[in-house]
Formats: C-alpha cells, structure tokens, sequence
C-alpha cells in the first residue's frame, strides 16, 4: 500500500514577527518541518510533498537534497485547498497522512497509526481533548459517539462551542475518497476558506467510518504560532530527550538545564553538570564527565574523558582519559590521544596531541603537531598565519617547550628537545637540543632609581 504524506507549510506564521518561515523555526536546533518529514520518514516507504506558499523559495532552498515533492500553493485558501494542490502529484491509491508543518512533535508511532486505520478504508482522525477548546475546530458526535462533522470555532453554534474535543488538523485518509471529497468543497463558512475538515461530515454521509485516535500526549499534537509556544515545545522536547538520557543510564545534575541540539550517543556511567549544550552528533564514551557551562558541538570524546567547566568544543576528537579545561576551547580538527591535557585558557585548533601531552596553560595551539608526553609552557604561542598563509608546528615526543615561546611556523622542535623560556624560535631544533632563543640578561650594578623631579 503506497503512503502519501501531505505536509502543510503554506501558512504566514505572522505571529512569529519573523523573516524565516515560520516552519523553519527550530525546536531542539532542528527546524520544525524537519521534525515532521524525520517522523514520518520512519513510516517506511513514502511519497513526502510539502505544500508551500508564504516564503516558498527559502523553504524550498531549506529542504534541497531531499526527496520531497514541492506543491506551490501560490493563495491560502484554506488547509482543503492546500491539500489539494499536493493532489496532482499523488499518484498512489493507497492512504494520505495529513500533518502540519508547525505541529512538530506528532510520534511516528501515531503517525502509524492513523495509516493503519486508513489502510482498512477508514478515515483516521487524529483528536484531543482540551480544557480550553478556544480556536480549535469541535469534534461532532452523533448518538451514538460516532464523529459525523468537524466544526470550526467561528462556525459554531453554542452548544458546539462547548465541546471539548478538538480536532488537531492531523489525518489519515484513503486517496481515492479524498481526491473524490476535495473538489466537493466549499468555501461558503464563515472564513471564506476551503476547509479540509469538511471531508468529515461527507466521509460519515458516504459511509465511510471515522475513527477517531489521541496522542500520547498533548505536545505530539501542539502546533507553534508564536515564539511563546516555540519555547514551550522546546522545553517539552528538551525533558523527552533528558528523560530518555537517564532511563539509558546517564546522571544529569539536573534534566532542565541540559539542552541537546542534535544526536548523542553514550557509554555507561556519562555524568554531565548543569548548562550544558549539546550540539549536532555528540558521542560520548564510558565514564565521560562534563562540567557545568560546556559547549560541545559535533565532538567525539572517548572514555574516562574529563572535560571541566566552561569549555567549548567543535570538532574535536578527545581521546581516553584526556583532562580538559575549565575554560579551554577546542576548535575545528582538534585530536587529543589518549590522557593528554589541556588546561585553562588554552585554544587548539587542527592540532594533533599525543599521549600523555600536556598544554597546561594560556596557550594557543594552531595548525600543529605535538608529540607523546611532551609538555607545552604557559603562554607558549604557535605563530602559525604569516597574515597571507597558514604554516605547521611539529613538536617532538618528550619535548619541554619553557613559557612565554613563541614558535614561528613552520618551525620543527625534536624530540626530547628544549626551549628555553621565552624564546622566539624560527629554526629548527634538532633532537635532544637546548634552544635559547630571547634577549641575554644584563645585570648594572651601582644603578641609581629615578627621582621626582
Ligand atoms: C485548522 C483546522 C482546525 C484545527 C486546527 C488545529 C481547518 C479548516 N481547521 O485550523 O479544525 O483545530 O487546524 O491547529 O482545517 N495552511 C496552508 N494553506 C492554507 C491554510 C493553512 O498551508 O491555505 C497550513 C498552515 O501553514 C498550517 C496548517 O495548514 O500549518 C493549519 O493552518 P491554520 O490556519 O493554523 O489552521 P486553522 O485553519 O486555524
Ligand atoms: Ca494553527
């Protein structure tokens, strides 16, 4: 049975106040629409269009590369309307899933669902009942508990108004009624609009059952139209994530203030600190431990790994047992073996540290190569960008690099070789040597101090 998901992204948002659609609005660092096409990708086999209007092109150019049919729904004429414009291209008989682009968070297992129901020839109604009903179209009933017609808040009598299920938009419905339903619709009702929820009072007059299912939850089926309702969502995807973090085994200090902006993946015994982010694919070993305030963003970090407060990390590979921070910041092609340490103040970026390497301190590590258990002063600075070119350091294993170096690339320094404190070094160090390279110490005796005038 073919699955034709119809995604409904047409729509202003202008209660966003915003220049991006409003479906590309993020929730957990990923834009809403893609939450719904990820979701339902997990049906299996389907045929995704996403019907588009107000701001088409950038969202168009936001979903490039995958595999999505484009309706241009050029006049919002209502949610049956757009769903029609997906019609041409729906080509399959088999079901039709209608899902909103700015309800993001709807299970792939109710999505499930509602296919399955649509499968036997019913119509899947996805409904929830809500203690404030306002705005929502009203589930109609007939005696015998049997949904026979939705109506909208602005078509309703008083007694609809005062019921409290609701219809959340989302459905499941065999293509051929639907392609037979759709061009029956008006827009005689008080909006002046093509309302999809029609189809259910014609479903009921062809004898076609509706079933009606609920979410798990209330937030599967909550739509974001301001940037109030975007933050709830995100606090409610954030608990999710953090929940299922512990149930597999990691210690939150505290699950509110982890946030997770992509994927992670872990060993036993993670703990993490508080106001920590976690950004894009984070895969963390046995035994991790992070500290409050870190940034890690795309990061591999292998067990017993360190990483204390207020460290920030992109790109970066963190071997075994390696000690980072507090304050230190790994940028971009960072490769730590196993126990090295980075200390305060100190920034690498495509840097390979050997194991058991140490760069304790106020340091700047570019573009270089450091071998095993070397050790790198405070202060050392590797001059790597001549302001037109970028130039590699090689370090030795077991090299002793004294405070306050400066070493101009390209500059090699031997293994188990020494620099003298403050050098400025710009040739190479063979193995094993001593380079001093700084202003000799003069010592005046009998100096006279300066007197005020
Ligand atoms: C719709 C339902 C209502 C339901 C509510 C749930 C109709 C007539 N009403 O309300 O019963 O309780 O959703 O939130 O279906 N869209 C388009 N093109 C259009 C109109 C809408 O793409 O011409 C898209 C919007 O971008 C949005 C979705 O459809 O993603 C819903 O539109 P919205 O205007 O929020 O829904 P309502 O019609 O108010
Ligand atoms: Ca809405």
């Amino acid at each position: 049975m073919s699955i034709d998901v119809v995604v409904l992204a047409a729509g202003q948002g202008s209660r966003m106040k915003s220049a991006l659609p409003k479906v590309l609005h993020p929730i957990g660092g990923k834009p809403m629409v893609q939450h719904v096409l990820d979701r339902a990708a997990k049906l299996g086999d389907i045929k995704t269009h996403v019907v588009i209007g107000h701001g088409a092109q950038q969202l168009q150019g936001a979903l490039e590369g995958q595999s999505l049919t484009f309706a241009l729904q050029t006049e919002q004429l209502g949610t049956g309307h757009a769903v029609a414009q997906a019609m041409p291209a729906i080509t399959g008989s088999g079901v039709a899933l209608i899902l909103y682009g700015d309800v993001p968070l709807t299970s792939s297992v109710t999505m499930q669902a509602l296919v399955d129901i649509a499968a036997t020839g019913k119509l899947g109604l996805l409904t929830v009942q809500l203690s404030d009903p306002a705005g929502y179209g009203r589930i109609v009933r007939n005696d015998d508990y049997q949904v026979i017609a939705i109506v909208e808040q602005k078509d309703a009598n008083p007694e609809q108004l005062a019921i409290s299920e609701t219809n959340t938009g989302i459905m499941a419905v065999p293509c051929e009624r639907l392609s037979k339903w759709l061009p029956q619709l008006s827009a005689e009702n008080a909006q002046g609009e093509y309302y999809l929820t029609d189809i259910i009072a014609m479903a009921a007059q062809d004898g076609v059952e509706i079933a009606a299912i609920q979410p798990e939850s209330e937030e599967e089926v909550q739509g974001v139209n301001n940037r109030i309702q975007q933050a709830q969502l995100e606090r409610w995807y954030q608990r999710q994530q953090a929940e299922a973090l512990m149930v597999a085994g990691v210690s939150l200090a505290d699950p509110a203030r982890l946030d997770i902006r992509g994927t992670v993946s872990h060993g036993q015994d993670v703990m993490i600190d508080v106001n920590v982010v976690l950004e894009g694919k984070v895969i963390l070993g046995d035994q991790v431990t992070i500290e409050s305030n870190c940034v890690i963003r795309d990061c591999v970090i292998e067990s017993g790994a360190h990483i204390k407060a207020n460290s920030h990390l992109e790109q970066a590979h963190v071997g075994p047992a390696c000690d980072v921070g507090p304050f230190a910041r790994l940028r971009p092609g960072t490769e730590l073996a196993a126990q090295a340490k980075i200390g305060n103040f100190v920034e690498t970026k495509k840097a390979q540290i050997g194991v058991g390497a140490k760069i304790s301190h106020l340091s700047y590590i570019g573009d270089a190569q450091v071998g095993a258990g070397a050790n790198i002063g405070a202060g050392t600075i590797t001059c790597n960008y001549d302001g037109v070119n970028k130039s590699r350091t090689e370090i030795g294993a077991d090299a002793f690099i004294g405070s306050n170096t400066s070493l101009v690339a390209p500059v090699t320094i031997g293994k188990g070789a020494t620099v003298a404190a403050g050098s400025t070094v710009t040739k190479t160090v063979a193995d094993s040597e001593l380079a001093v390279a700084r202003g000799k110490q003069r010592n005046i005796s009998g100096w006279q101090k300066p007197v005020k005038r």
